[in-house]
């Protein structure tokens, strides 16, 4: 699902809050957050503040935002109490939401769901970790919490050491959505690390994605117009064929085939890679090593979001990313191709295009690979054609009728 777009509004002197406000209100986006912890002023003159917010938010939703110092917090928010505030906000109702800390007082954040069991201010339950990104286990168990708190939505936001501290809060995020489909979240990794998380969590069920106009509210928030472009692309619309597999299983042949048949534009993912690089693939692979390749692949997937319908046929290794995986299949339908491995020796053995074959150039290495691959293969697919022994005409008219587009 494509996210909300929410900007921060982070000034600290009500004229300024207003202003902030005002200018959210003229721009391509959702949701604006107050975060209350930034403002200098009286905690009495708060309601008034939202209710003057959601006046010039117009239709756009307003998320209240109570943080403390310990959360991550402006100084400013423990000069509040905390609870008697939330109370008020979710009693006035004039927010959309109000985003609280559920390992402050679990029991409180209970009681307050629960004693407003119908109110119109949808209460956020939210964790936060500065300093490091904990275990998928705990971060589902923190999405859960929320959820069992009685909370509307649950937000987790921690700090990336390493891309794969990210990767593993959208694996936590897919896994609690997987559990409890309905229950919304939004999640997100910090920092410049995990920038990816704004752009690419919507693909996992993160449902707002946190970006700037002005100043950030935490780091590794980026410009909003950079977070609207890639959704624009990516949630186009389901459009393309994407055929994936692994070499030589005829992905070139079937999709010129394809594309003469459907009358549709053919993309070849690696000779895209090879234009923008103005190098071969075996040279990038060479000179850059095939984890620099893997990104540009991971990159250059953004841009075909928005093209007219297409033919996309993809390098052998692209189905071996999930976010690949999930950008591809925001985009379209995802054939795989299969073919025995003598088949596939057969048609790769004099290629000198392929760097994953050097020196390996034989059946059993082939058999090796493929059995390794299978299962990511297997795991992307929609549609499954197998390709020995048969004319392209046949297996494009096939991939056609499988994707219902004759
Ligand atoms: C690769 C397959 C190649 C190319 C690169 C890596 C792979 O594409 O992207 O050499 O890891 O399987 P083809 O499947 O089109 O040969």
């Amino acid at each position: 699902m494509r996210p909300k777009i929410c900007i921060p509004i982070v000034e600290s002197l009500r004229d300024a809050i207003a202003a902030q406000a005002k200018k959210i209100a003229g721009l391509p986006v959702e949701m604006a957050e107050w975060r209350i912890d930034f403002y200098a002023g009286y905690e009495r003159e708060i309601p008034g503040i939202i209710r003057e917010l959601k006046k010039y938010l117009g239709q756009k939703e307003l998320i209240a935002t109570l943080r403390t110092e310990a959360e991550g917090g402006e100084e400013n928010g423990s000069r509040f109490d905390y609870f008697s505030l939330a109370e008020e906000i979710i009693a006035q109702g004039a927010a959309d939401y109000v985003d609280l800390e559920i390992e402050r007082d679990s029991g409180r954040i209970m009681e307050i769901c629960k004693k407003n069991a119908d109110r119109r201010t949808k209460i956020i339950g939210s964790c936060h970790d500065f300093r490091k990104t904990p275990s998928a286990g705990f971060l589902v168990e923190m999405l859960e919490k929320a959820k069992m708190l009685g909370c509307d939505v649950g937000k987790f936001a921690c700090m990336p050491k390493t891309v794969e501290d990210t990767y593993r809060v959208f694996s936590a995020t897919a896994a609690m959505k997987e559990k409890f489909p309905d229950f919304p979240l939004i999640t997100m990794s910090m920092g410049k690390i995990g920038e990816i998380s704004r752009l690419y969590g919507g693909l996992y069920g993160s449902e707002v994605s946190f970006g700037t106009a002005g100043k950030e509210s935490a780091p590794g928030q980026m410009d909003y117009r950079r977070m609207k472009e890639v959704f624009d692309s990516l949630y186009a619309g389901k459009r393309h064929i994407v055929l994936i597999g692994f070499m030589g299983v005829g992905k070139t042949t079937i999709s010129c085939e394809l594309a003469k048949m459907s009358n549709r534009e053919e993309i070849d993912t690696d000779c895209r890679i090879a234009e923008k690089e103005k190098q071969s693939i075996s040279r990038i692979f060479s000179t850059k090593g095939e984890e620099y390749f893997r990104n540009l692949e991971t990159d250059m997937i953004d841009g075909l979001g928005k093209l007219p319908p297409s033919v996309i046929s993809c390098g052998g290794g692209m189905a071996l990313r999930d976010l690949n995986v999930r950008k591809l299949r925001a985009m379209g339908d995802i054939v795989l191709l299969k073919a025995e491995p003598e088949t596939i020796w057969e048609r790769v053995r004099h290629s000198k295009s392929r760097p994953i074959l050097n020196g390996n150039m034989n059946i059993e290495y082939i058999k090796k690979l493929l059995k390794e691959r299978a299962p990511y293969y297997e795991k992307a697919a929609e549609h499954v054609v197998m390709t020995d022994r048969r004319m392209p005409e046949e297996i494009a008219k096939e991939i056609l009728e499988k994707c219902g587009k004759i």
